[in-house]
């Protein structure tokens, strides 16, 4: 299968998105054509007031990418391919305003966000943008959270029509793979987000990680150690599921056991995640560090070069089947 995703370069880049997105890429890539890029000109419909950490969150996330081993994916930045801005002016002639303007995730944000403008015309198109993202490769599947179905049925209606306009199936229809999206909670157990100041970095150092684990909100009945707790509502225990206490029978026990029954405390429960989480991530981290610009452009030399063969492969289909002499 070919599959595609993108990520928008808007803020650092924290364990969410490694336990949500790219430990689900990872096993994706094993037996898939598969193809993952940030999603800079999609960051700028929300974000183009203020520019200034785009170019760095953008090679940040490449370099994460990198460093997390998606080294079997293409690999690529959307605004390297203009060929996507093309495909996303054909497509919004058949993409009717009406459809923008149903879309869940506009109307929300539209109404939830009051310190941003939205009412940008860049913004209402996003979804056109994303389309175009995902048929300029003929992707099969789509790797998406909950929040992000609903652009993929639209990518299936818009390439619906334009193959039934313009009588030639151009565009196959994509399918979204739902990945369950582990539960993650900030340092504070409310929603991880920026605005919250309560989000745990996934490039960061062991210091650091225990600087922001040992403090973390837990069970709130555990005030003192003596006192009694459940691991299935704290933020804590989603963090072992998460790194793997759980498939450690003794060690599931170990906290099962001894914070429902107060013998052990959530300082020594934290130790033991924090193990599985260096284990895990230093690995990543080693690698980050090596990782320098040139080999950043390198790999995004190669990247973009492939994605942009395709790309101009399929807008030739497009503008052929449309009849446009260029
Ligand atoms: N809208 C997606 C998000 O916010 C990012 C994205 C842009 C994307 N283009 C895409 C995801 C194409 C999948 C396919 O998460
Ligand atoms: Fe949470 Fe562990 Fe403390 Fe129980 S012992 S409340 S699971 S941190």
């Amino acid at each position: 299968m070919r599959i595609l995703s993108g990520i928008r370069p808007t803020g650092r880049v924290h364990i969410g998105h490694f336990v949500g997105v790219f430990e689900n890429w990872l096993k994706l890539q094993e037996n898939n054509d598969t193809f993952f890029f940030v999603a800079d000109w999609h960051a700028l419909t929300t974000n183009f007031e203020d520019t200034s950490t785009l170019k760095e969150y953008t090679k940040e996330l490449m370099k994460t990418f990198m460093a997390v081993g998606l080294n079997k994916s293409t690999l690529f930045v959307q605004s390297a391919i203009k060929e996507h801005a093309e495909l996303m002016l054909l497509l919004s002639m058949v993409t009717p305003v009406s459809w923008l303007e149903r879309v869940p995730t506009y109307k929300e944000m539209k109404q939830q966000i009051a310190d941003r403008d939205l009412s940008n015309s860049g913004f209402l198109m996003y979804p056109v943008l994303q389309a175009a993202d995902i048929l300029i490769y003929k992707a099969d599947g789509v790797p998406v959270g909950e929040d992000q179905v609903y652009h993929v049925e639209l990518t299936r209606e818009i390439a619906r029509r334009f193959n039934y306009i313009f009588k030639r199936e151009v565009f196959p229809e994509p399918k979204e793979l739902l990945s369950k999206v582990p539960k993650m909670l900030g340092t504070d157990g409310r929603k991880m987000s920026k605005s919250y100041g309560n989000t745990i970095p996934l490039i960061t150092t062991e210091n650091e990680m225990s600087k922001m684990i040992l403090p973390m909100i837990t069970d709130p009945a555990r005030k003192r150690k003596t006192d009694p707790g459940n691991p299935e509502i704290c933020p804590v225990w989603d963090y072992h599921k998460a790194f793997g206490t759980t498939d450690n029978p003794e060690e599931t026990q170990w906290v099962m056991e001894g914070c429902t029954q107060a013998k052990i405390g959530c300082i020594d429960c934290k130790k033991l995640l924090l193990k599985h989480m260096v284990e895990r991530l230093s690995p990543i981290w080693e690698r980050y560090d090596k990782i320098t610009d040139d080999d950043v452009s390198e790999t995004l030399e190669e990247g973009n070069a492939k994605a942009s063969s395709i790309a101009k492969q399929t807008m030739e289909e497009a503008r052929n089947a449309i009849g446009l002499m260029y």
